[in-house]
C-alpha cells in the first residue's frame, strides 16, 4: 500500500550531515509541500542557537525543547518535516512522528557523515577532539533506531534532487 497519502506529512530522519534539510527542500518542491526544519523552529523558540542551548542548559534541556516543538506540529498537513539527528532517542518522539506521516531514513555511509560533520562548532555532539570516537559510537547506537523508519533510503552519491525523487518513488510503490 502506498505510503504517500494525501494531506499527511513526510518526516525525514537520519544522522547529522545526512542531508535532511537539503533533501527536505527538494522533496517539498517536488510534492508542493511546505518544509519544516525542526532545529530551526527550536532555535526560534529558544531565541538562541543550538550550540548555546547545549552550553548553557545542557543536552537534557535541548531534548525537552525538541520534543515539545515536535508536538506542536500535530495539526499540520502537506509538510516535509526535517528533524535533528537525535530525535529517534525518545519513544514519545516516535509516537509524535508516526502521527505526522511516513518516516523516511536517509542512510548515508559513516565515512561521508564523519567528513561532513566532525568538528562542526554548530553541532555540539560533533564538536569533539577525540578523532571522532564518540561520534562514531553515537552513530552506531542510533542506526538500529533510524532503521525503524517506514522507508530506508540508501542515499549513495546521489544529488539531493535524485534522493528526493527516489523517496517519492519509494513511497508510491
Ligand atoms: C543532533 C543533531 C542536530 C541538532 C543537535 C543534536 C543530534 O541536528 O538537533 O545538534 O543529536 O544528532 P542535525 O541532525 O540537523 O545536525
Amino acid at each position: 500500500m502506498p505510503l504517500l497519502v494525501n494531506n499527511r506529512n513526510l518526516v525525514l530522519i537520519g544522522f547529522m550531515g545526512a542531508g535532511k534539510s537539503t533533501v527536505g527542500a527538494e522533496l517539498a518542491r517536488l510534492l508542493d509541500y511546505r518544509l519544516i526544519d525542526l532545529d530551526h523552529l527550536i532555535t526560534e523558540r529558544a531565541g538562541c542557537p543550538i550550540r548555546e542551548i547545549f552550553a548553557q542548559e545542557g543536552e537534557g534541556a535541548f531534548r525537552e525543547l525538541e520534543t515539545a516543538t515536535l508536538k506542536t506540529l500535530a495539526s499540520l498537513n502537506r509538510c516535509v518535516v526535517a528533524t535533528g539527528g537525535g530525535i529517534v532517542g525518545r519513544s514519545e518522539n516516535w509516537l509524535a512522528m508516526r502521527r505526522l506521516g511516513p518516516i523516511v531514513y536517509l542512510e548515508v555511509a559513516w565515512t561521508t557523515l564523519n567528513r561532513r560533520v566532525l568538528g562542526d562548532r554548530e553541532r555540539p555532539l560533533a564538536d569533539q577532539e577525540d578523532g571522532g570516537t564518540r561520534l562514531r559510537n553515537l552513530y552506531e547506537s542510533r542506526v538500529p533506531l533510524y532503521r525503524q523508519a517506514d522507508l530506508i533510503l540508501d542515499c549513495r552519491n546521489d544529488s539531493p534532487r535524485q534522493v528526493a525523487e527516489r523517496i517519492v518513488a519509494g513511497l508510491e510503490s
